[in-house]
């Protein structure tokens, strides 16, 4: 027997209802705030990956599903959704209406070689939003604001945490001071972030590791480091987001794990689906599209996780719809398909092929869930009739075929 590939999941039946209603209700909201659809392909230019979100990242150096082509390139499966909107937003050289501003959304699979466990999946999910031209952080605001809509209409409770990793005034000398205090306590921090010091230090804020979290209680924190404008933006967010009622956190060793960001980053976690609580994230990334060759452009986004948050969604009670249609009597069956068709450019219809007893037609609607059962019987077939049963309201009727 064949199997689907470890960390890859089917999705069918009570599952796939669940990620479609979030991708729908995702959608309606993110039009809502002025986004677009886009879609990007799944397979794209390794260095893309690298450029962007980083060589020195956990998902660049170590969890891409990264191939040579038979064309001889070398070419990986996205293991996110930003970095191939950013390319596309340069390839169509919409960097270059420096006046206009972008917003897109898309949705799609996302690759990365982790090892799987309980909302940790090599396949998944991502919704996303992408807002290109923009630097006030209101507009930083309203990210978040559309996830906490996105969240209210699926039912779903959640933390808020947010933090400013500054830019390129404030964040460099920070970088050096977090590098003194982090070679001082070498000894001690574990092997991973001794790495981390010499390639990436600011990712040492977040290593789970608890003797490292302990030591990292006195490290020195961007936050009280930030430039005038990083500062202001940052306050101006968190008094955004008090007179709007949305509670949050400032946590200051939230990093991300993909090194593009810059000023606002956030997460958005559940307490309650174990230890991959974050269920979205996103922050700002004004010099993405200049390191892949753009005109500078300053652009914030997010992406959620779909399987997470279906983990987490209250569905909406599933109420009986549109038509069943039966006949008694075989040679009847070939005329059901012209009513089921006229029927179908309003209302959800299915057609029995096989002649059954009224009993049974009656069965057959209620497994398919339609709120009518529609059956020709031997009479209704000589009288040019159909008998319907609202199976709703427990009413039924004989009605001229001509009116169905
Ligand atoms: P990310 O935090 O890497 O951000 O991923 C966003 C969300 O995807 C996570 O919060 C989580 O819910 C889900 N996720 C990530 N990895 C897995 C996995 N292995 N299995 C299941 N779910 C997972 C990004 O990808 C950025 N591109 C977000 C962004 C957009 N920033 C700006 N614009």
């Amino acid at each position: 027997m064949i199997n689907a590939l470890r960390g890859m999941k089917d999705l069918t039946f009570e599952e796939s209802e669940r990620f479609v209603h979030i991708v729908t209700t995702a959608r309606t909201i993110a039009q809502r705030y002025g986004y677009g659809y886009i879609e990007t392909p799944i397979l794209e230019e390794t260095k893309l990956f690298k450029r962007s979100v980083g060589e020195s990242s956990d998902i660049v150096g170590k969890e891409m599903y990264q191939f040579m082509d038979k064309g001889n390139n070398d070419v990986c499966m996205r293991p996110e959704g930003t970095a191939g909107v950013v390319r596309s937003f340069v390839q169509a050289k919409l960097d270059r209406r420096q006046n206009e501003k972008f917003k897109f959304y898309y949705y799609g699979p996302m690759f990365r070689y982790e090892r799987p466990q309980k909302g940790r999946l090599r396949e998944f999910h991502q919704f996303g939003c992408e807002s290109f031209g923009e630097a006030s952080v209101y507009e930083d605001f309203t990210i978040i604001q559309l996830i906490g809509d996105i969240f209210k209409a699926l039912g779903i409770g959640y933390k808020l945490q947010i933090n400013s990793l500054g830019c390129p005034e404030c964040m460099p000398p920070y970088r050096q001071e977090l590098i003194s205090f982090l070679t001082e306590c070498k000894d001690e921090l574990c092997d991973d972030c001794n790495r981390r010091i010499d390639t990436n230090p600011i990712r040492v804020l977040d290593c789970k590791n608890e003797k490292c979290q302990a030591l990292l209680v006195d490290s020195p924190k961007l936050i009280s480091n930030l430039c005038l404008n990083c500062d202001d933006d940052f306050t101006t967010l968190v008094r955004l987001l008090k007179s709007e009622n949305i509670d949050y956190e400032i946590d200051t060793n939230l990093v991300r794990g993909l090194d593009y960001y810059n000023k606002t980053a956030f997460e958005f976690v559940s307490d309650e689906i174990g230890s991959q609580s974050a269920i979205a994230g996103g922050g700002r990334y004004d010099k993405l599209v200049e390191f892949l060759d753009g005109k500078p452009t300053p652009a914030v986004g997010f992406a959620l996780g779909i399987e997470r948050i279906m983990e987490l969604v209250k569905m909406p009670e599933v109420s009986r719809e549109g038509y069943y249609i039966g006949a008694m009597d075989e040679e009847v069956i070939p005329s059901l398909f012209s009513l089921a068709s006229k029927k179908r450019t309003s209302d959800k219809v299915t057609v029995e092929y096989g002649a059954k007893k009224l009993k049974a037609h009656l069965k057959g609607a209620d497994k398919v869930n339609a709120q009518f059962c529609a059956v020709i019987g031997e009479d209704e077939y000589k009288n040019g009739t159909i008998w319907i049963k609202d199976l709703v309201n427990k009413e039924e009727k004989t009605i001229p075929l001509n009116e169905f």
